[in-house]
């Protein structure tokens, strides 16, 4: 199909009832940046049913990695919960998308603050040396419903610190707030409140957030990115726009699948 390249499916992995990550191919001329989102889909009765997926591998790696929920009755979704190693994806060729570190004014510390699969992004920006390189501390946030659902833990608290390039930065600099809001958890409520009310600072041990130092990437619901942008807005923190940096960058997490 013109505009798009047939990659295949490498492996599926269920992380619940809802929410599954799959590796596929990559076309070695496929080229994107850190943060970037893609159309991806399945052939449907000999037509292109696609729908944006942020890209949460890394760009320097030969496969590309998705996070997704699953709609039972959502047109994609619903099939794509279904594919097996081997089934085959449409991924177009047009990378794009506004959560990238060149967006960002310079600062020291950012903040990357995500609600269920508003996660993806972050997973490919956290895996991106040139992260470290820029901040001193990296503070990954994702929101949940669940214990269940708070995915990627491994990678987060396993493998990246013993990263054989980029570990020790990572432990040096990636605090991980996971944060659960309809049972018991040791970081518990929404991100929002935990940024008004201060705890999520008190907790990292960080100062609040300072137009000179703080820098933050959203990716999340409509409710959440509004809510989120109110706060940034409220405290004077500019949105990088129109090609301009700024001190914050959001983008939807695309859950209309
Ligand atoms: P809550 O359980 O209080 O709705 P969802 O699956 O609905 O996108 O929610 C994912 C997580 O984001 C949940 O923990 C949810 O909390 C939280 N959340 C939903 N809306 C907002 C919002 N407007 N601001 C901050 N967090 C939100």
């Amino acid at each position: 199909m013109a505009g798009f390249n047939t990659e295949r499916v490498l492996s599926v992995h269920h992380w619940t009832d809802n929410l599954f990550s799959f590796r596929t191919t990559r076309d070695s001329g496929f080229r994107f940046k850190n943060g970037h989102f893609i159309m991806i889909g399945l052939e449907v009765e000999g037509r292109p049913l696609m729908r944006a997926y942020s890209i949460a591998s890394p760009n320097y790696e030969d496969t590309l990695e998705f996070f997704s929920i699953k709609v039972p009755d959502g047109p994609l979704t619903s099939r794509l919960q279904n594919i097996r190693e081997g089934d085959q994806i449409i991924i177009s060729r047009k990378p794009t998308g506004t959560l990238v570190l060149d967006h960002l004014l310079p600062g020291r510390n950012l903040y990357l603050l995500s609600t269920g699969t508003g996660l993806a992004p972050f997973i490919s920006i956290i895996q991106d040396p040139e992260t470290y390189e820029q901040y001193d501390k990296v503070i990954l946030t994702h929101g949940c419903r669940h214990v269940r659902e708070l995915a990627y833990q491994d990678l987060i608290n396993q493998h990246l610190p013993s990263h054989e390039y980029f570990g020790e930065q990572v432990q040096d600099k990636l605090i991980y707030y996971p944060t659960v809001t309809r049972e018991p958890f040791h970081n518990q409520g929404r991100l929002t409140d935990l940024m008004t009310s201060g705890k999520l600072f008190e907790d990292i041990g960080l100062p609040k957030p300072s137009l000179e130092h703080d820098r933050f990437m959203l990716c999340g619901s409509p409710s959440m990115l509004k809510d989120t942008c109110a706060i940034l807005d409220d405290w004077g923190f500019m949105e990088a726009r129109h090609g301009d940096q700024g001190h914050y960058v959001i983008e939807r997490a695309f859950v209309e699948k």
